[in-house]
């Protein structure tokens, strides 16, 4: 079966946190774990049909910028399917996610991106399973790591977040858009 451009777009987001987390010390890392089981993951995705969900916000995906990985987004646009986040109450219009476990099968990992609006807040939460994010464009401050302070992150950053880790972020005043995988 031919790659799909949201195929090419998980295959350059897995790239992309194998390039950064070679940056990260010290090696090998939690985000070399986090990627190699994207990478397992990926081999033996199998395409679920679903029926294609869009939010307001995705407005917003006209601002992520011309990177490779946000020309990959606008390629994979007509297979992501957006929805309001169900940790959020507004109803996609300042924040939502792309479940792409809702048109991949991915085994336990889950996968996804997330938008936010400008100045919009994703809600501290925390869950059991471990968690990176690939931030993919925009900035903003992230709680992370078990932290309890709001962070601006370097170029090439990636969010690490242990089991039960309290973790959020507020976008500054462009769009925010991140991948994310959490795997047991
Ligand atoms: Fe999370």
């Amino acid at each position: 079966m031919a790659e799909s451009p949201l195929d090419r777009l998980l295959d350059l987001s897995c790239t992309e946190i194998e390039r950064r987390a070679a940056l990260a010390a010290p090696s090998p890392s939690v985000f070399d774990s986090g990627a190699s089981a994207f990478r397992s993951a990926l081999g033996s995705a199998t395409t679920v049909p679903v029926p294609k969900r869009t939010v307001p916000v995705t407005q917003h995906l006209a601002g992520i910028g011309a990177s490779a990985l946000a020309l990959a987004v606008h390629e994979a646009a007509p297979e992501l399917s957006w929805v309001a986040s169900p940790r959020t109450t507004d109803g996609g219009s300042d924040v939502a996610l792309a479940p792409i476990n809702d048109v991949r099968d991915l085994g336990s990992l889950t996968c996804g991106l997330m938008l936010l609006a400008p100045n919009a807040v994703y809600p501290e939460h925390s869950h059991p399973p471990q968690e990176v994010y690939l931030p993919i464009a925009g900035g903003g401050s992230w709680r992370y790591g078990g932290q309890a302070n709001f962070r601006v992150l370097a170029n090439d950053a990636l969010v690490y977040n242990n089991p039960g880790d309290v973790h959020s972020v507020v976008a500054d005043d462009e769009p925010l858009l991140a991948l994310y995988i959490l795997w047991p």
